[in-house]
């Protein structure tokens, strides 16, 4: 089968050629808003399918049906792919949940005075990429990622840069972490509840952590990307619900490697005015 290794690269950022196209990446920079939209913003591999499913169950008061029945792509569209506004308007939902990995720069005309709610997810980047360097090996659409140590010089070269985009960001704006305290925690999904003003009772806040768990989306085929078709995904060289840890960048990373990271990371985020949280101990 012929590899689709076909990609578009926009604003000097690269995207799979099998999902973007440049209509498809203009068009989102000018994407009408709606104040009662819902935002996902993230830097791939950071649990934006996580943070999907939170939002799809919380507006559905903990009821998993839809979240069982309608793939992520459906009933939380990425604004930047070509199939969106066709997903959009052949599925209305109220109120709109979005997602996308644009950086914010990019993004922020759109949002200028909308009132959509924005929900930022962040990771420790170095699961980020560990967990970017196992997907490469799968997602047909990416190059081979070859070594570790040849991916991570990429990602720390170019792609670490795009980290820091929405960390500044405040207008409508919820930050969250994938971390130890937030995968566990009632009191996490009553946060992002609260955000999005649709308070909800115990029992249905505690159905949200259900579903929402590791084990619940490794399972549910509406998450789990076994849907894809191996053409675009190999689904022989792994899972996409992987691991689902924090700090399984440890058993990737050499001190050498993990050295070498602390210091170009923190110096490219040196005119960062927010600090990065997601160490747990
Ligand atoms: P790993 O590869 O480290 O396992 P994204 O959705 O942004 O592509 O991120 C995918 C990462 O989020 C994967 O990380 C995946 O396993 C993890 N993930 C997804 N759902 C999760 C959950 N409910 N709890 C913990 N991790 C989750």
């Amino acid at each position: 089968m012929a590899r689709l290794d076909v990609t578009e690269t926009f604003h000097g950022i690269t995207f799979p050629g099998h999902l973007h196209t440049q209509d498809s990446l203009q068009s989102a920079l000018r994407f009408p808003f709606q104040d009662t939209d819902i935002l996902i913003v993230s830097y791939p591999k950071s649990g934006t399918t996580w943070m999907q499913e939170i939002v799809t169950l919380i507006c559905n008061r903990g009821d998993p049906h839809v979240c069982q029945t309608v793939p992520n792509w459906t009933r939380a569209p990425w604004l930047e792919q070509h199939y969106c506004a066709m997903v959009l308007e052949k599925y209305p939902l109220n109120p709109r949940v979005i997602t996308t990995h644009l950086p914010q720069h990019l993004l922020e005309p759109a949002l200028q005075g909308s009132k959509a709610k924005v929900i930022y997810v962040s990771r420790n980047p170095k699961d980020v990429v560990v967990s970017y360097y196992h997907f490469c090996k799968m997602a047909k659409f990416f190059p081979d990622p070859g070594s570790f140590q040849d991916f991570l010089n990429q990602f720390l070269d170019g792609r670490c840069e795009l980290m820091k985009s929405w960390q500044n960001f405040f207008f409508f704006n919820l930050k969250v972490t994938l971390a130890l305290q937030s995968i566990k925690s009632l009191h996490f999904c009553g946060k992002i509840s609260a955000f999005l003003q649709r308070p909800l009772v115990e029992e249905e806040l505690n159905s949200c952590l259900k579903h929402s768990s590791f084990s619940s989306m490794k399972n549910n085929t509406m998450v789990n990307c076994t849907l894809i078709s191996p053409e675009i995904m190999d689904h022989s060289k792994g899972c996409f619900m992987r691991k689902g840890e924090l700090g399984n960048w440890k058993s990737l990373f050499t001190d050498e490697q993990n050295q070498h990271f602390e210091s170009v990371f923190s110096s490219r985020m040196q005119d960062c005015s927010l600090k990065f949280v997601w160490d747990v101990p």
